[in-house]
């Protein structure tokens, strides 16, 4: 009998449990900032199975009424498990923003923003700076848990390893997660100081696995479904969070649903599904089509030129082309464009396991609030919270 392989262990994935919402597949849409809104949510579920998170809002936004944050909380006529990332600071506030989003938007799932790494964030000692203040981490999460209870909506906690290697948060907030009834815990392998920079840990990802009793789910450079299979197993991971992998590629859920599956299917960075480029131009005019569905079609164009270099990375179509589709202002124009790209160009396999979207370089400096590392509890403190949703 031969040695079971890595994929095998994996083989009968039971899905994922957050609470009383059960994810078949163990795949979670990162939360991201003007890219996963509910015409792109729509176009992965299209694609694939999991769950799909909506933008960050922010609790403050959402209390007083912002009418942006109302604005950016749309969900897919077809969106029947409704989920959304929150940003707070202040535990009432953030108890006061769950219990409207249970009771007015019907949600199933909330997830708390606990890894910004934007200094205009960290510099009040929000996002990847909160988890520091182990109190005040705790006060806030036992305030959503236990203004979602009622409504039986889990509360999970999304975050990095810490603000820098010398002050790392991870494994606290994982106890505390637990401790305050908080469903699962996503972590990002990598501190503030790093923001997208270097590789992700996915051994810190372990480390909290064995620490805690609560689902974890592991995050960062699943750049294919064989890295989802592969962090799985390395880990323990009870899922996995992807983000800027699926950037111009909606149809890695397909793989990831696939590989989870049945993962003999799996190649050494993905299954074999790869669209040519007639495909993609059908995404491409799928997205856009959504975007124009949900914002209007001037809108909807506009938001869609972001992800024309995504979709086109390592075809062959040229700069006059690319330049083009990136200033298209109607469906028509894009529906002209796109039947100039040949249909048949295969897909270019060079990208395959390569990193995509923001990277740039580590922090010499994360900007936090003066004294802000001189105390490690913060229960009661006030940061101050931003009101306006969004990236
Ligand atoms: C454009 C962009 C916007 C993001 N916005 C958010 C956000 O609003 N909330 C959040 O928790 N993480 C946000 N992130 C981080 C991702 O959710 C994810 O943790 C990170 O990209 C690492 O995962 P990846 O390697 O799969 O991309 C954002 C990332 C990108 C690239």
């Amino acid at each position: 009998m031969s040695a079971p392989s890595a994929t095998d262990s994996v083989a009968a994935h039971p899905g994922l449990t957050l609470g009383s919402l059960h994810v078949p597949t163990p795949v979670v849409l990162a939360p991201m900032a003007g890219i996963t809104n509910a015409a792109y949510r729509r176009l992965c579920a299209e694609q694939g199975a999991g769950l799909y998170v909506c933008e960050m809002i922010t609790s403050r936004g959402l209390v007083e009424g912002d009418q942006h944050t109302r604005d950016m909380l749309v969900f897919d006529e077809l969106e029947t498990v409704r989920s959304v990332q929150l940003y707070g600071t202040d535990p009432v506030h953030v108890g006061k923003a769950a219990e409207i989003l249970c009771s007015e938007y019907g949600v199933a799932h909330i997830d708390l923003n606990f890894g910004c790494p934007v200094p205009k964030v960290t510099r009040k000692g929000g996002g990847g700076a909160l988890p520091w203040k182990r109190g005040l981490l705790a006060e806030i999460l036992e305030h959503a848990v236990r203004a979602a209870a009622p409504y039986d909506v889990p509360v999970t906690m999304k975050t990095r390893k810490g603000i820098d290697q010398d002050h790392l948060t991870y494994l606290d907030a994982g106890r505390i997660a637990q401790e305050s009834g908080v469903a699962a815990i996503a972590l990002h392998g990598r501190t503030v100081a790093q923001a997208y920079s270097g590789q992700a840990d996915w051994d810190a990802i372990g480390e909290l696995v064995a620490a805690v009793d609560i689902p974890v789910l592991g995050n960062g450079d699943i750049w294919e479904a064989a890295d989802a299979l592969r962090m799985v197993e390395q880990t323990g991971a009870a899922g996995v969070v992807v983000g800027r992998g699926c950037l111009g590629r909606p149809w890695l859920f397909r793989d990831l649903a696939a590989a989870f599956a049945d993962p003999s299917s799996v190649g050494p960075v993905g299954t074999r599904s790869l669209p040519r480029l007639g495909e993609v131009a059908a995404m491409m005019r799928r997205h856009a089509e959504l975007l124009c569905h949900h914002m209007g079609e001037e809108r909807g164009c506009k938001e869609f030129r972001k992800h024309v270099s995504w979709y086109l990375k390592g075809f062959a179509a040229g700069g006059a082309m690319r330049r083009d589709l990136g200033l298209v202002s109607t469906l028509a124009d894009l529906d002209a464009l796109l039947a100039e790209l040949d249909p048949d160009e295969e897909f270019p396999v060079s990208e395959l396991g390569t990193p995509r979207g923001r990277q740039g370089s580590p922090r010499a400096r994360v900007v936090l609030p003066e004294g802000w590392l001189d105390d490690a509890d913060g229960r009661g403190c006030a940061v101050e919270e931003d009101l306006h949703s969004g990236g």
